[in-house]
């Protein structure tokens, strides 16, 4: 099969090669998916550069965790019935050496989850990562029904899928933070309800005279050490604020007392280890969600699985605006 590795790691030219390797074989527990689409995921490049003292512990990686096709062969105990089926792939790439940059994969079934017949092949390679990111920085807490929420980063690829998750469990008003004109187009697609650009506005002004005064009750943080003293600004009492990432300033002061004093819930969220039970959570909301009115799926390009090295670059660029995909049959 055609695939894309790496054996040490570094920069994406330098180390991702394209060649042929042996086709997988589904082993018992497992499914064979025929993959149409590998979903590309910050983590993917970061794990490839090292980030943060990251090991690959495999002589080889294919790389991706995300991806979505079509199921052509099942392992021992696992029924006949699943072959043809319509598939997105979590975790594809966690703690495996094999992920879905390449024409097959072969995993434990549970990790092949059934795309319904409206979402197309493309939009499955978008899911994984994301929106199970998303829907544990909004319901690891309880329900979020009449709650107002603040998505900071509306327009990246969790950001723009929490402000949709948030709309669909019934957040009573979702903010969302963007950069620019068209990520708040991006926002406003996903449903947000006000859209402020953080880079031209103070947003916790914003947030206040929109609240009359009351804040929100909870966060999904994209960049917690950047925004702590705007988002200190805006909450309620007993917020949460679900923190995913911190890159500009991944070892912030935090104010101690200040959301001591508030009570505030500081939730940690790292999708790859969540418990079992969240994750099981997670897929039965999105297959509900998928099914529902509140579907927006931004994908910003689309490169063959040839230029995986060109992906990853823009990737890293900074400039996507949604998610970035490898086509695989190109
Ligand atoms: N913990 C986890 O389980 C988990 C899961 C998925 C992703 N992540 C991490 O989360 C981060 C985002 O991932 P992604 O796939 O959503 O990336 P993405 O598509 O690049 O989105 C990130 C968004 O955050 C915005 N942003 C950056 N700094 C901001 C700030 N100070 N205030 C408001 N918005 C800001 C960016 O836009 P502007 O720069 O234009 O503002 C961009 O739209 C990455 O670091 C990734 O590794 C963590």
């Amino acid at each position: 099969m055609l695939a894309t590795w790496y054996e040490k790691q570094g920069p994406a030219k330098r180390v991702l090669k394209v060649g042929e390797m042996e086709t997988p074989t589904a082993g018992p527990g497992e499914v064979r998916i025929r993959v149409a689409y590998s979903g590309i995921n910050p983590s993917d490049t970061k794990r490839r550069q090292g980030f943060r003292g990251q090991k690959i512990n495999f002589k080889r990686i294919i790389p991706h965790s995300d991806g979505a096709g079509i199921i052509d062969q099942v392992g021992r105990g696992i029924s006949k019935s699943r072959i043809g089926e319509k598939v997105w792939i979590w975790n594809g790439q966690w703690k495996r050496p094999f992920g879905t940059c390449a024409e097959y994969i072969s995993l434990p079934s549970r990790q092949a989850v059934k795309i319904p017949d409206k979402t197309d092949l493309l939009h499955g390679a978008c899911i994984a990562i994301p929106v199970i990111t998303a829907h544990r920085a909004l319901f690891s807490d309880g329900p979020i029904k009449g709650k107002t929420v603040l998505v900071t980063g509306g327009a990246g690829a969790v950001g723009n899928y929490a402000i949709q998750l948030a709309k669909w469990g019934g957040a009573e008003q979702v903010f969302a933070t963007v950069s620019s004109p068209s990520k708040a187009r991006k926002a406003k697609s996903a449903g947000a309800d006000i859209v402020i650009n953080y880079k031209k506005n103070d947003v916790a002004q914003r947030i206040n005279k929109a609240t009359k005064g009351n804040g929100v009750d909870h966060i999904v943080e994209v960049a917690f050490g950047s925004n702590q003293s705007t988002i200190s600004k805006i909450i309620k009492d007993h917020a949460t604020i679900a923190c995913y990432a911190s890159d500009k300033k991944p070892e912030p002061i935090i104010d101690f007392y200040g959301f001591m004093m508030k009570n505030t819930n500081l939730r940690w969220v790292f999708m790859y280890e969540i418990p079992d039970k969240a994750f099981r959570n997670a897929i039965r909301d999105i297959e509900t969600w998928l099914d529902s009115d509140f579907v927006y799926h931004s994908v910003d390009k689309i490169f063959p699985l040839s230029q995986t090295a060109d992906a990853h670059i823009y990737l890293q660029s900074g400039k996507a605006n949604g998610n970035v995909i490898i086509s695989v049959n190109d």
